[in-house]
């Protein structure tokens, strides 16, 4: 079958695969390729067993693969024959030299620009799609229009907003695609074919076009401002646990004002994920460098706040069952960085487990997906660490329970059963607020939930 396009993208992970997946099932007209330098994610995404948990995303791949999706590790080849190619590439936070901790680490990114070069014998449009730097497209229009080929490569910033968990709700029907250019004639040509790409199935008016170094600094600054409500409602609730004030119903309060809306004001033991963190700091980082150290100062305090909530969270605990945890068993409910996802990057779940580790408490981590990454991630402990997929064996014998995930199936537990299994007193430590406090306490247990006055029976 002829395809109107050949679609590329280089990096098949969290954001590669499922946006692809959509495009894929929404334009039969294009042959959507992804590619990868991981031969064991792209055979994944070739089997039975995909290789990210995402609700619905399973039966897109299903429709698609084999249709107009290919998943290979054949980069070259895949460049060669694209029209277009999105880059999906991991941006971590570099660990070395200039920048270490805040800045992003390109090199992966810079490597792409210079294999796509290297393979290409027309020109094409190039689509960032991971999230980087405000004007990293003009390092890559330099890297790529730098050639003797006589080559034309137009550098587009698109980024993208899915949510882990709701991703392919989300790239569904998105609150918004952005779309940035270069504002000259070739430049709005690209950006219009890249606008076309998406008005398959996203309404227009939902579809923003913007200058290139818009797009870009829009997308750090969506993740910043996501990650300030959070780290706002859970600095109040530090200040609710002292005031008998509760940080839901403050929380419902604040979120009726329509100026403020009610959606990222649940408070919890702090938000987590591979970009939150990664993405404020980079921008902290590029403040710095234009000498704005008050604008980095400000927005580095979202990543401190949430921080200290993790520390807060280990302390109470301690703090609440009598000042040691030594040797006491401790069932983390979930790991996942957060419900709907078996992602645990900078899962605030790391961060209590080592604490509590530090602490020699024994721990027992449950999950429903994220199990084998929680065992990649603390593959370095040696003792007082076991994984149970069943959250009553895990809960068995346990001093306390922390609620690290928002998992629905954690809410409908039978905790009377759970109760009458645990060491005595039993605690619950909810790092989510999602369990029905009340009815926990009445059970026997002593409750702790994240801005709320303690429930106990001593
Ligand atoms: N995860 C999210 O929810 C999310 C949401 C929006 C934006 N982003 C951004 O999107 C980008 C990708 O994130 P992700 O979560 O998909 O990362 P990921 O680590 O899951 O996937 C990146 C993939 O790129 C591959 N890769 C790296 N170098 C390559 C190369 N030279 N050739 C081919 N493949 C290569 C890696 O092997 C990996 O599989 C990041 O910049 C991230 O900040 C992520």
């Amino acid at each position: 079958m002829k395809f109107e396009k050949n679609i590329l993208c280089i990096g098949a992970g969290y954001v590669g695969g499922p946006t692809m997946s959509m495009i894929a099932f929404k334009c039969p007209q294009y042959k959507v390729t992804v590619v990868d330098i991981n031969q064991a994610r792209i055979d994944a995404w070739n089997s039975d067993v995909i290789p990210i948990y995402e609700p619905g995303l399973d039966d897109l791949v299903k429709k698609t693969r084999g249709r107009n999706l290919f998943f290979s590790t054949e980069t070259d080849k895949g460049i060669r024959e694209a029209d277009l190619i999105f880059v999906s590439v991991n941006t971590p936070t570099k660990t070395f030299g200039q920048g270490a901790g805040k800045a992003a680490d390109l090199q992966y990114w810079e490597k792409t620009a210079r294999q796509i070069l290297a393979n290409s014998d027309s020109d094409k449009i190039i689509i960032e799609k991971s999230t980087l730097p405000v004007r990293t497209a003009e390092a890559m229009e330099r890297i790529l229009n730098a050639n003797s080929k006589g080559v034309h490569f137009e550098v587009l910033s698109n980024p993208e907003f899915l949510a882990e968990g709701s991703a392919v709700q989300d790239l569904e029907a998105p609150d918004r695609v952005l779309v940035g250019s270069r504002e000259t004639t070739e430049g709005i040509a690209a950006r219009r074919t890249v606008v076309d790409i998406y008005a398959n199935w996203v309404p227009r008016n939902r579809i923003i076009e913007s200058n290139v170094w818009s797009a870009e600094l829009s997308k750090l600054t969506a993740n910043a401002f996501l990650a300030q409500r959070i780290s706002s409602i859970n600095s109040i609730s530090a200040l609710c646990e002292k005031t008998e004030a509760d940080v839901d119903e403050v929380a419902y309060a604040i979120g009726t004002d329509s100026r403020i809306g009610p959606r990222f004001l649940k408070s919890s033991v702090g938000f987590g994920g591979s970009c939150f963190q990664k993405d404020i700091l980079n921008l902290v980082y590029i403040c710095h460098t234009y000498g704005l150290h008050e604008v980095a100062d400000y927005w580095e305090s979202v990543v401190k706040i949430n921080q200290w909530q993790q520390r807060r969270f280990i302390l109470n605990m301690l703090g609440n069952m009598f000042n040691t945890v030594a040797g006491k068993r401790i069932a983390l409910f979930g790991f996942a960085f957060k419900a709907n996802t078996g992602d645990t990057r900078e899962s605030p779940a790391l961060a209590i487990t080592r604490g509590l580790l530090e602490e020699r408490a024994d721990i027992i981590i449950t999950d429903p997906q994220a199990i084998p990454h929680a065992k990649e991630d603390l593959k370095d402990v040696k003792h007082g660490l076991t994984f149970e997929s069943d959250p009553y064996q895990a809960a068995k014998g346990a001093h306390a329970i922390a609620v690290m995930t928002e998992w629905k199936l954690y809410a409908e537990l039978d905790y009377q059963r759970i109760f009458e299994s645990m060491q005595q007193p039993a605690f619950i430590f909810d790092g989510r607020n999602v369990l029905d406090h009340r009815k926990l306490f009445k059970i026997g247990f002593n409750v702790f939930a994240i801005g709320k006055m303690p429930l106990k029976h001593f």
